[in-house]
């Protein structure tokens, strides 16, 4: 997975701009109305005009108007059809359709077609411009929306995650088979490791990104609220339920519900949930009829579910019914080789999401990042990375800069291997052996598996350093 493709909007695609007029095609036959529409709409559209259906579909497909103004009566392929091809071709563009009393039943089919809405010859000036403008507007946050969709789905991409560890690797195997699936999956690792993150890209690699997807802290709801909030309440079902309120599970219907700490639900909302998952039904509290929903779940839990699910504070059968696919995010100390890719990638989104330069990294710095804790995981660097940015000192991040605590951070190995070797555990030439994969590797990873770079920095000649390599059997990526 690589580091590229942050997710600013393209705006070379965003098309119609505020500033500049909507543009409106004008279908007519006549060439006497062709030419007073041009009159009377020329200020306030950039027109263009088509005598045909034929063509009107060629020029829209050529021009992409923000709204297509058309004729219900044309000769050869009539209003009706153009409207039709116009809908298949371009389903996002408005188009007003133009009647004389007698068509307005057809007009009404017209509607029911898809136009945007329709008006009567002859022509209510006002009423015209202002029913163009609107359409001309509706086109124009469609696109927006449409390119903001696009935008989150590229942020969400499995591409935008980094992970070269192997157990990341796996990681994005299973999570590409199944995000297309309904299947429920079940995302554990220490707070910070990437969860929700993950959780976003199955939704939004799966068919049901064209909605948003619910995200539920079930840990941040009071107890006595959670079960009506999940599944809604009737009317009267409890004191200050004094309308009918849907749930969260019936408004994310054909959507995807995060149920993030879903460890922390109260066991008789365990009990609700279950039901869901195994009939894709509930009941509204208060209520007596049962509600089906195709909603996927997608659960987190920093918390041991299988132990909690032997302890008994969490339902046995939940836990089996939620751990169909199981996804287990490693600590980011367990990972240590993504650490200079994941610098690389928030220097990069930080810089451009906040219009600030990036920086680099001085090695030492990196050497000593590599060697600390992080207890707060992915979001611990990444605020980190931030803070150093927007500090702004000038040139590379120098160690100095770090908080104390990162400065002062033991070396991860070393200490353990000499314990071993001197209980005899482990053979000296073992344990240096293993001291030597383990930097080399390191010094690969941090320069991009640039050998030549990787030799300088130890030290030594590249020859050396590839002899080194197949003797200790360090693979080149
Ligand atoms: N592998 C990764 N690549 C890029 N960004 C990541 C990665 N993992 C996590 N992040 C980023 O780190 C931050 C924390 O991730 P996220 O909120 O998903 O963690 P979490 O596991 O849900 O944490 P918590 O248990 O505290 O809720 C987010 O801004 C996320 O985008
Ligand atoms: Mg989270």
């Amino acid at each position: 997975m690589s580091t590229q493709g942050l997710e600013s909007v393209d705006e070379s695609s965003t098309g119609a701009t505020p500033q500049c007029r909507p543009r409106v095609l004008v279908v007519d036959d006549e060439p006497g109305i062709r030419e007073s529409l041009r009159i009377i709409l020329r200020d306030e559209f950039d027109l263009s005009f088509a005598e045909t259906g034929e063509d009107a579909v060629r020029i829209a497909a050529a021009d992409r108007p923000d709204a297509v103004l058309l004729d219900i009566v044309l000769p050869g392929m009539d209003g009706i059809a153009t409207l039709e091809r116009l809908r298949l071709e371009l389903p996002s563009t408005p188009v007003v359709m133009v009647t004389a009393t007698r068509t307005v039943k057809t007009a009404v089919t017209a509607i029911k077609l898809g136009a945007y809405d329709y008006v009567q010859k002859p022509f209510d000036l006002d009423e015209l411009r202002i029913l163009l403008g609107n359409a001309a507007r509706t086109s124009a946050l469609q696109r927006e929306v449409d390119e903001l969709r696009a935008a989150v789905g590229r942020r969400y991409q499995f591409g935008n995650i980094v992970g070269h560890a192997p157990a990341m690797q796996d990681i994005f195997r299973t999570l590409s088979l199944v995000a297309p699936l309904r299947t429920t999956v079940l995302i554990t690792g220490e707070s910070g490791t990437g969860k929700e993150l993950i959780a976003r890209a199955l939704h939004y690699q799966s068919p049901r990104a064209g909605r948003p997807m619910t995200a539920i802290n079930c840990a941040a709801i009071p107890e006595s609220l959670i079960e009506s909030e999940l599944f809604g309440h009737e009317r009267g079902s409890f004191t200050g339920a004094d309308a009918r309120k849907l749930g969260q599970f019936e408004l994310a219907n054909g959507s995807t519900i995060f149920l993030d700490e879903v460890g922390e639900l109260h066991p008789s909302v365990q009990a609700k949930l279950l039901r869901v998952l195994e009939l894709g039904e509930f009941i509204r509290v208060g209520g007596t009829r049962p509600v089906s929903v195709d909603v996927r779940i997608v659960a987190a839990s920093n918390r041991n579910l299988e132990e909690g699910s032997r302890d008994g504070t969490f339902r046995a059968d939940l836990y089996y019914r939620l751990n169909v696919v199981s996804v287990h995010l490693p600590p980011l100390r367990e990972r240590r080789e993504d650490l200079p890719l994941l610098i690389k990638h928030f220097a990069r989104q930080k810089a451009a999401e906040l219009g600030i330069e990036e920086r680099a990294f001085s090695p030492e710095t990196i050497d000593l990042l590599l060697r600390y804790r992080w207890p707060g995981n992915v979001r611990e660097l990444e605020n980190l990375v931030e803070r150093l940015l927007v500090l702004a000192v000038p040139g590379a991040v120098r160690s100095e800069e770090l908080p104390s605590g990162m400065r002062q951070a033991p070396p991860p190995a070393g200490r353990d291997a000499r314990a071993e070797v001197l209980l005899g555990q482990k053979t000296l030439a073992t344990a240096v052996d293993d001291f030597e994969r383990d930097i080399i590797e390191e010094a690969l990873e941090q320069l991009d598996f640039n050998q030549t770079r990787a030799a300088e920095r130890l030290g030594t000649t590249r020859r050396v350093l590839k002899y080194r390599m197949d003797k200790l059997g360090i693979r080149d990526r």
